[in-house]
């Protein structure tokens, strides 16, 4: 993290100069939503503003420097990219989190973060369909988004289940009430308390689903809450492209292949090193700089490049983020996992890093700027 100094240059009080595909946004104002989460509002300078330009939904992947270790954690958009000009994050207090905590504890107006570019695939689709989103506890962050932009830009009908422990664990709760009343013809919010109601459970799924299983379905929440979801809406037959589901944790069961990814994409298995195989050269594009670098058996593209000193984005290292998104220009590679990126998107070439092991040859990869 980085802090103003007199002089209103940014003066690093960590060590960290912001450098590769980071940039140092000054933290315009936290916001205390609940007694656990909070926002931050940053401001994006002019000479930023296309960069940071997102799409409802997206998240921003942040690095912090903390007690001498270097963190990076994704933080989802809760503001409209269409009607609202700041950007603002949400975040929740997580028990024994380091950057949660820190966040809630240290972090000020004020004070500089380095934050790259917005980043994911959970976003709002171009459908006349009706949007339903399931969002439980911090998962409200990029569903408050997509039915915000969805209200603004389209005719669309929306409905959100929102589940949270109890009443006063609710974010944004004024703000989704004075939402509900200005569009009440087409936007409808169905709260759930785990104190009063219990868990969620499949049948209340399905009972707040509707009738129309063409709609788009949004899922953002805990673990075992998407997992509740995931299993009613496919019980109803929802088809799998009309679901979109983001990840804040690994999925319990990692995905693997078809029939474990939420957008559908194939994975293949890892082979593993073999006895006698080579490096594979890669010829790695970063920040509009090439650079040669030997990807030993077994080791990802995304762990060759960061061991020969660059800087490439990353955050879950678990194939669910999207952060390390990558476009192959000649040879070819194995995905070990795939939990985000879309047909589509492994025809146009992109791969996500942390989960690639290159085939033999040489592999010529290029990160977006
Ligand atoms: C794409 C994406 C978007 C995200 N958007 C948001 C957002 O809008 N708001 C938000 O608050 N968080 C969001 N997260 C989660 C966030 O990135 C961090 O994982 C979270 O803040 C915890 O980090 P930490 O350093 O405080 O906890 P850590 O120090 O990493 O973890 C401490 C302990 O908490 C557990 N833990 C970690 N994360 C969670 C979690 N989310 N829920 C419950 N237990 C957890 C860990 O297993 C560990 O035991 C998002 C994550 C992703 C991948
Ligand atoms: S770092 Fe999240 S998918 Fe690769």
């Amino acid at each position: 993290m980085t802090e103003e100094d007199t002089s209103g240059q940014v003066a690093t009080i960590a060590g960290v100069a912001p450098r590769g595909p980071y940039h140092a946004l000054r933290v315009a104002r936290v916001i205390d939503e609940t007694h656990d989460a909070r926002s931050i509002v940053l401001e994006i300078p002019d000479a930023l503003r296309s960069l940071f330009a997102y799409e409802a939904g997206q998240f921003l992947t942040f690095r912090f420097e903390i007690d001498g270790e270097r963190l990076v954690r994704c933080y989802s958009l809760a503001s409209c990219p269409s009607s609202e000009g700041e950007h603002k994050v949400t975040v929740k207090r997580i028990r024994d989190g380091r950057v949660s905590n820190w966040i809630h504890d240290t972090l000020a107006a004020g004070h500089y973060v380095e934050v790259m570019r917005p980043a994911g695939l959970f976003t709002l689709r171009s459908r006349e369909h009706p949007i339903v989103l399931f969002g439980a506890g911090s998962g409200i962050t990029p569903c408050i988004s997509i039915l915000k932009t969805a209200l603004a830009t389209t005719e669309r009908r929306v409905r959100l289940f929102y589940a949270n422990r109890d009443e006063a664990s609710v974010i944004f709760g004024p703000e989704l009430d004075h939402l509900a009343a200005r569009y009440r013809e087409r936007f409808e919010v169905v709260h759930r308390y785990d104190s009063v109601h219990g868990l969620t459970d499949e049948a209340t799924v399905r009972a707040c689903a509707g009738v129309d299983l063409a709609a788009d379905f949004y899922v953002c929440g805990p673990a075992p809450f998407m997992d509740v979801v995931e299993k009613a809406l496919r019980g109803l037959g929802v088809a799998r492209e009309h679901v979109f589901i983001e990840r804040f944790t690994a999925p319990a069961t990692p995905a693997t292949g078809v029939a474990e990814s939420s957008r559908g994409a194939p994975a293949s298995h890892e082979p593993g090193p073999r006895q006698g195989e080579a490096a594979v050269m890669l010829r790695v594009t970063l920040g509009g700089t090439t650079h040669e670098v030997a990807c030993e058996p077994g080791q990802t593209v995304l762990a060759a490049v960061r061991r020969a000193g660059l800087e490439p984005p990353f955050a879950c290292e678990e194939g669910y983020c999207g952060c390390c998104m990558a476009r192959v220009r000649e040879g070819d590679v194995t995905m070990k996992a795939n939990d985000c990126l879309d047909r589509q998107q492994l025809a146009e070439g992109w791969v996500l890093t942390c989960q690639s092991l290159p085939r033999a040859g040489v592999l010529r990869i290029e990160w977006p700027d």
